[in-house]
């Protein structure tokens, strides 16, 4: 049997973190083994909101890539591209483009909240570009088959205007592209080290897979605790600290229990719990920290998975933007 097509991908603006492990990559690797995987760096997309910024684009793909290749995700098993680097799916975004209203593309939720974010870039006018980001992305999606799109639920509103992109363009033109679904990636969503519900950079609260063990301490020491407890012995309540709740993602059942009762009682102190909580959280990261170790010393071993994949990805996409000019009376003098 023919394995189910999947794609997913992430915009290369900065290194990815623990939350980005917990809530999609675990997944990933996980599926790899199950679908016909396409992984793509969506730099095209990261210009969108980052047009000004290139070299920050360009720095981030090879970052990404290297935190990729860390957690496993298998470049043979995996397809790793540069959306660059696939001119078809440009193509289709322009064929695409006149199946999408304006109206409709104003009234994504995912496409307003950003433009909401990003008055600094756009001012009061949004570009086109990011506008029709979600046209791009149903070229991303549509030029593999895929029909499985893992994503989180910020994501939703893309896929499901991709799905209406699909249906019209085969309503008009004939049954060519695949219809995709999103997959919730059914990862956890994790919190920052403030407490703060989301992990990102520009909030400064994230541990990235590639801190080194005395950063991971460093910012361990600075988690938010139990803002009443201030001697060793006042008693303290887990339920509100960070500490705490990183435990029970990177410390064993026992651990938690017994750091737990010992804060509930005022039997241990914030610095030991934290020491020990970074030292978990080292231990865990170390496995990744020294496969990406290995490939950034290997720079020519990741640019040729990065080509390899790409130009695996772009016959793949050739044969989509074949059938599409075909359906749309645009293959002038193919017999
Ligand atoms: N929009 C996604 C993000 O910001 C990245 C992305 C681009 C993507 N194209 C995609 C995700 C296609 C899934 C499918 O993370």
């Amino acid at each position: 049997m023919e394995k189910k097509i999947l794609l997913t991908g992430d915009r290369p603006t900065g290194r990815l973190h623990i939350g980005h492990y917990f809530g999609s990559l675990i997944n990933r690797v996980k599926l790899q083994e199950e679908y016909e995987s396409y992984i793509l760096v969506a730099d095209v997309q990261a210009l969108t909101d980052n047009f000004n910024n290139p070299e920050k684009v360009r720095k981030n793909v090879r970052e990404v890539v290297l935190d990729y290749l860390s957690v496993g995700i298998d470049p043979n098993k995996a397809t790793i591209y540069l959306q660059s680097m696939i001119p078809e799916v440009a193509e289709l975004t322009v064929f695409y483009s006149n199946l999408v209203t304006i109206a409709r593309l104003q009234r994504n939720p995912t496409v307003k909240t950003e433009i909401a974010q990003k008055k600094e870039i756009f001012g009061e006018s949004v570009t086109y570009g990011f506008l029709g980001y979600p046209v791009s992305q149903a070229a991303d999606i549509t030029a593999f088959d895929a029909t499985i799109v893992p994503v989180g639920e910020d994501q939703l509103p893309l896929i499901e205007q991709c799905r209406e992109i699909v249906r019209k363009f085969n309503s008009i033109y004939g049954d060519i592209l695949k219809e995709p679904e999103a997959y919730l990636s059914n990862g956890k969503r994790i919190k920052g080290l403030d407490g703060n519900e989301k992990m990102g950079k520009s909030l400064g609260n994230a541990i990235y897979l590639s801190d080194e063990p005395e950063e991971i301490t460093k910012k361990v020491m600075g988690a938010v605790t139990d803002p009443k407890r201030i001697k060793k012995d006042d008693k303290g309540n887990p339920d509100i600290c960070m500490v705490n709740y990183y435990h029970n993602l990177f410390s064993s059942k026992e651990e938690c229990n017994e750091v737990c009762s010992e804060c509930r009682e005022g039997k241990r102190g914030c610095v030991a719990c934290k020491k020990q909580l970074a030292n978990n959280i080292i231990e865990t990261l170390r496995p990744i920290r020294e496969k990406r170790k290995y490939y950034e010393e290997r720079p020519e071993l990741v640019d040729k998975i990065l080509i390899d994949g790409s130009n695996r990805a772009r016959e793949k996409a050739k044969e989509t933007i074949k059938k599409v000019k075909k359906a749309m009376k645009l293959d002038y003098f193919e017999n």
